[in-house]
């Protein structure tokens, strides 16, 4: 795989070319991912539950990101590898720029931060100063104790809200966006109103990237399985073939199904 830039994803957008990526947390797991083309890994703060054992993301310190997120570049150094700022290492724009200087020097490409209207000076306070931001709206699962649980966002008028915090997120310099467990419909219409790259867990297929949690595709759950996980290794044998599956249905546009999607 060549070397995946933003400017790679950007053009993927103007062709009309969907793209899939992956939760990643290890060199093995990240090796395997490349070789099946996965041009986009991030080292998301889920592993606080895939691999802490915890009920939710909030123990994730960036000390944990950044050990991970060395693991993950070492395994696919061609991937777009994103790192995930956790919970409280960005509540004020110096922290954030402190805490994605180490991400950074781990070796990511571009740091991920959940939230809306009040990250946009952080947004481009990161951006001026050479750290590619990816923002993350819908369904926040930092936020998780204010939405009282892991609850679908953006039904009704709250959706408008939320694409015009799409579009802020833009104009303050985010260079792609995650969009979690929105209607698809409303997912369709921030990714046409956006230039950058949109990346959707459980927002429909009209996003320009699709990205799930590798336990997910792989079948691995603690119990709860969410409507968006779909299980590819079950039917194809092995994780290699697993992610292919994967990575194809994502390219034709097959992944997600209405039934991993919300309306
Ligand atoms: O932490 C994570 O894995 C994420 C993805 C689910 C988008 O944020």
């Amino acid at each position: 795989m060549d070397k995946i830039t933003v400017s790679t994803l950007k053009k993927y957008k103007q062709q009309g070319r969907k793209f899939a990526a992956l939760t990643a947390y290890d060199a093995s797991f990240a090796g395997i991912f490349a070789a099946e083309q996965v041009p986009v890994l991030l080292i998301g703060d889920s592993l606080g539950m895939v691999l802490q054992g915890g009920r939710d993301t909030l123990q994730v310190t960036t000390k944990q990101i950044a050990y991970h997120t060395r693991c993950v570049v070492a395994g696919a150094p061609n991937a777009l590898v994103i790192a995930d700022m956790p919970f409280m290492s960005y509540a004020s724009p110096e922290q954030a720029c402190n805490n994605a200087a180490e991400l950074m020097r781990a070796g990511a490409q571009m740091v991920k931060l959940e939230g809306g209207d009040w990250l946009l000076n952080t947004v481009t306070m990161l951006t001026e100063r050479s750290v590619p931001v990816c923002a993350h709206l819908g369904l926040t699962p930092q936020s998780v104790h204010v939405f009282g649980g892991y609850k679908v966002q953006g039904r009704g008028e709250q959706g408008q809200q939320l694409l015009e915090q799409a579009r802020k997120l833009e104009q303050a310099g985010a260079a792609m966006l995650v969009l979690e467990c929105v209607p698809q419909t409303l997912a369709k219409t921030i990714s046409e109103a956006l230039t950058i790259p949109v990346i959707g867990i459980g927002a429909g297929k009209d996003t320009d990237g699709q990205i799930l949690v590798m336990h997910d595709i792989l079948g691995i759950s603690s119990g709860y399985i969410p409507k968006f996980a779909k299980n590819y290794l079950e039917p194809t044998g092995t994780i290699a073939a697993a992610v292919r599956a994967f990575v194809e249905e994502v390219g034709h546009g097959d992944f997600p199904s209405d039934e991993h999607s919300f309306d």
